[in-house]
């Protein structure tokens, strides 16, 4: 076994992230980056550093899964959810049921709650529930903390800080117990082949895909497909899109903002 090899076992055991899944153009530029800041010279070195710093474990799953979100990100996209799908959801549901997955920091899962919560001012007897999870546990639980800095929120507006948000001391902002209400966040890797739940009306999973392999993107859009109700919607990253293999299970809904529905 060579030492990339090697070394992808022993990240699979320690870190319980299977490297495999993941394009090796990837894993290997995360690895390198490790590389540099630890000094080991080649694999063999720093599978060696790994296996006697354990502090480096961490530090590896963190470079392996970046976290990169903020608050409306892309904020094209919210409009259409906001504007269109969100309002055809609750002309027909009482209950409306998101999936984010991927979630990282928890900046996407309360932008959709936010126009949740703002949609069901306009329907009294509507109730929204928004799964959100991540792979990465210390994401979540800066996720579940809801504190944000003034970066965070660059692209939410005034009024809907002021509404949504309690500003803090030290210039930090804390998202509404209102907010939180509606979003259940939990651990979950979306290689395990499980959703989350089914029957869901959107599943939104934006820039997570691609750093996945075009076999597993395949296997999550079989998966994605499963856990979604019939016309439900598919959110995916705007530099995201479907393999050939899996074309004919979601149809165009918003092409520029790679938003899909399920089809039959
Ligand atoms: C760049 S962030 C995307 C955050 C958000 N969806 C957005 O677009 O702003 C990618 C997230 O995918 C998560 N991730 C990577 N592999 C995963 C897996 N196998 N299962 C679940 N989450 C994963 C990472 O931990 C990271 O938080």
């Amino acid at each position: 076994m060579d030492g990339f090899a090697s070394l992808q076992k022993c990240i699979e055991r320690l870190v319980r992230i299977k490297c495999s899944n993941y394009k090796e153009d990837y894993i290997k530029r995360r690895i390198l980056s490790r590389m540099r800041l630890t000094n080991t010279e080649d694999y063999e070195a720093y599978q060696k550093y790994l296996l006697t710093h354990p502090e480096e474990i961490d530090l590896l799953r963190k470079a392996l899964t970046i976290n990169v979100t903020k608050f409306f990100r892309d904020p094209d996209v919210f409009e259409v959810i906001q504007q269109k799908i969100l309002p055809d959801l609750a002309r027909h549901k009482k209950l409306i049921r998101i999936w984010c997955a991927g979630c990282a920091t928890g900046e996407e899962p309360y932008s959709i709650a936010i126009l949740a919560h703002e949609l069901m001012a306009l329907h009294r007897d509507l109730n929204v529930t928004i799964y959100a999870t991540d792979i990465d546990t210390e994401a979540l639980q800066k996720a579940m903390a809801g504190i944000y800095d003034l970066k965070a929120l660059e692209n939410v507006d005034k009024h809907r800080i002021r509404r949504h948000f309690i500003s803090r001391d030290d210039g930090t902002f804390e998202v509404c117990p209102h907010l939180r209400e509606l979003v259940k966040f939990r651990q979950h890797d979306l290689m395990s082949g499980v959703p989350v739940a089914r029957y869901l009306d959107i599943v939104v999973c934006r820039n997570v895909t691609i750093y996945f392999t075009e076999k597993q993107k395949n296997e999550l859009t079989y998966l994605f497909h499963t856990a979604l109700s019939t016309d439900g919607y598919y959110v995916m990253g705007k530099t995201e899109y479907l393999g050939r293999e899996v074309e004919h299970l979601f149809t165009p809904y918003s092409a520029v903002q790679k938003i899909l529905r399920k089809a039959t």
